[in-house]
C-alpha cells in the first residue's frame, strides 16, 4: 500500500479476529518501527510483544473500565507494548537540552506511527492505547529501572470496519509566515 493511502485509510481497530499474526508479518511491522528517526539517533524505544494469554489479560486490566480498547488488549492475538529508556532522548551528557525535558514520548510516537501504518498496509489492525496504569504495566512486564511503558496496541486482523473520525480542516490548524487571525 502506498504511504499516503495508508495514512488516509488507517483507523483505530478495537475488534480482532482470532487468526494469529504470522512471524514474518510481525517482523515486518517491528522493522518499520526500528527504522523511525529519533533524537540524535538515540532510539530510546523498546517493544515488548505479548502473546501469552494470562499476561494479555493482566494488561487489559490496566486501562480503566470505560476505556473502549480494554477488551481488544485481551482478545487480539498479540499486544505490542512500546516502552522507553528515559533520560536519553533530548539529552546530552545526561542533561536535557531543551525546555521540553525528555523527548521519549516524541520518539516512541514516531516509531509507533511507523508500526501502525506498516501494520495497516499489511491488512492488520491496531489501536493506540495510552490511558492505562503505566506503573502496573511496568510491573507486569518486569521493566527494569529507568524504563517506562508509554503506549500499547493490540495487533491482529480487523473484525470491524470503521468510518473515518472527523478531522479539523487545514485552515483551522495551519498558519503561514506568522501565527495570526484568518
Ligand atoms: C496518544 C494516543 C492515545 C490513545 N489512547 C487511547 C486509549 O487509551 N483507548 C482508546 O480506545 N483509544 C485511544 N486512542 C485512539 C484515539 O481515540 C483515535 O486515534 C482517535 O479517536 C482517532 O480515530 P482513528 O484512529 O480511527 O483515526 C489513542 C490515540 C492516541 C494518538
Amino acid at each position: 500500500m502506498e504511504v499516503l493511502e495508508a495514512i488516509r485509510t488507517r483507523r483505530s481497530i478495537r475488534k480482532y479476529k482470532s487468526k494469529p499474526v504470522e512471524e514474518k508479518t510481525l517482523a515486518t511491522v517491528l522493522e518499520a518501527a526500528r527504522q523511525a528517526p529519533s533524537w540524535a539517533n538515540t532510539q530510546c524505544w523498546r517493544f515488548v510483544v505479548v502473546r501469552d494469554g494470562a499476561i494479555k489479560s493482566k494488561l487489559s486490566n490496566t486501562p480503566n473500565e470505560t476505556n473502549p480498547a480494554r477488551d481488544a488488549v485481551c482478545n487480539a492475538p498479540l499486544v505490542i507494548v512500546a516502552c522507553a529508556e528515559m533520560g536519553k532522548s533530548g539529552h546530552k551528557d545526561g542533561e536535557p537540552v531543551t525546555d521540553k525535558g525528555d523527548w521519549f514520548m516524541f520518539d516512541v510516537a514516531l516509531a509507533m506511527q511507523n508500526l501502525v501504518l506498516a501494520a495497516h498496509s499489511l491488512g492488520l489492525g491496531t489501536v493506540y492505547v495510552g490511558r492505562f496504569d503505566a506503573g502496573e504495566v511496568g510491573r507486569i512486564l518486569s521493566l527494569p529501572q529507568g524504563y517506562c511503558a508509554v503506549a500499547m496496541t493490540p495487533l491482529g486482523y480487523p473484525d470491524e470496519t470503521k468510518e473515518p473520525r472527523p478531522r479539523k480542516e487545514l485552515d483551522e490548524i495551519v498558519h503561514y509566515d506568522k501565527w495570526g487571525p484568518k
